[in-house]
C-alpha cells in the first residue's frame, strides 16, 4: 500500500495540475519507500531535489495560470506556496550536512501539507478555472 494515494476526490478540475499532483504523490511515495528501506543520503538527496524542483516547476504553472485569469486569491495562495519551499529547502540543507534524519515525522509534515494544500486551497480555483473554460 503507497503511502499516499490518488482518489477522484483530488481532482482541482484542470487537467495538467492533477497531473502535477499525481506525479508530487509519486516522489512522496517514492521518498517514504527509500525511507523504510534505509536508501542512503545521496539517493534520498537525489528524490527529495526532484520532489523540489518539480514542486517549484507545478508552484510556477499554477501561479501563471492564476495570473493569467486575475485569479483573487492569488496573493494567499502563492504565499502558501513560499512557505511550504522555505520550510523543505530548510530541511534539505539540515538533511545534507547530517543535521537532520528523515522521519515518519517529516513524511506526514509532506503528506498533510499537499493533500490539505490540494483538496484546500487548490481547489478552491476549481470552480473559477472551470467557469473561465480551463480544462
Ligand atoms: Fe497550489
Ligand atoms: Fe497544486
Amino acid at each position: 500500500m503507497s503511502f499516499i494515494v490518488w482518489t477522484d476526490g483530488f481532482s482541482v478540475g484542470v487537467g495538467q495540475f492533477d497531473s502535477d499532483h499525481k506525479k508530487l504523490i509519486e516522489y512522496i511515495n517514492t521518498l517514504h519507500m527509500g525511507m523504510i528501506s534505509g536508501h542512503g543520503m545521496s539517493e534520498m538527496s537525489e528524490i527529495l531535489d526532484a520532489l523540489v524542483d518539480y514542486t517549484r516547476f507545478h508552484f510556477k504553472r499554477e501561479a501563471d495560470l492564476m495570473e493569467k485569469f486575475s485569479y483573487p486569491d492569488y496573493e494567499s495562495h502563492i504565499s502558501e506556496h513560499s512557505v511550504f519551499i522555505e520550510k523543505v529547502n530548510d530541511f534539505t540543507a539540515l538533511y545534507k550536512n547530517g543535521k537532520k534524519a528523515f522521519t515518519l515525522e517529516l513524511m506526514s509534515f509532506l503528506r498533510d501539507w499537499l493533500m490539505n494544500h490540494i483538496k484546500g486551497t487548490d481547489m478552491k480555483y476549481r470552480d473559477f478555472f472551470m467557469a473561465k473554460g480551463v480544462e
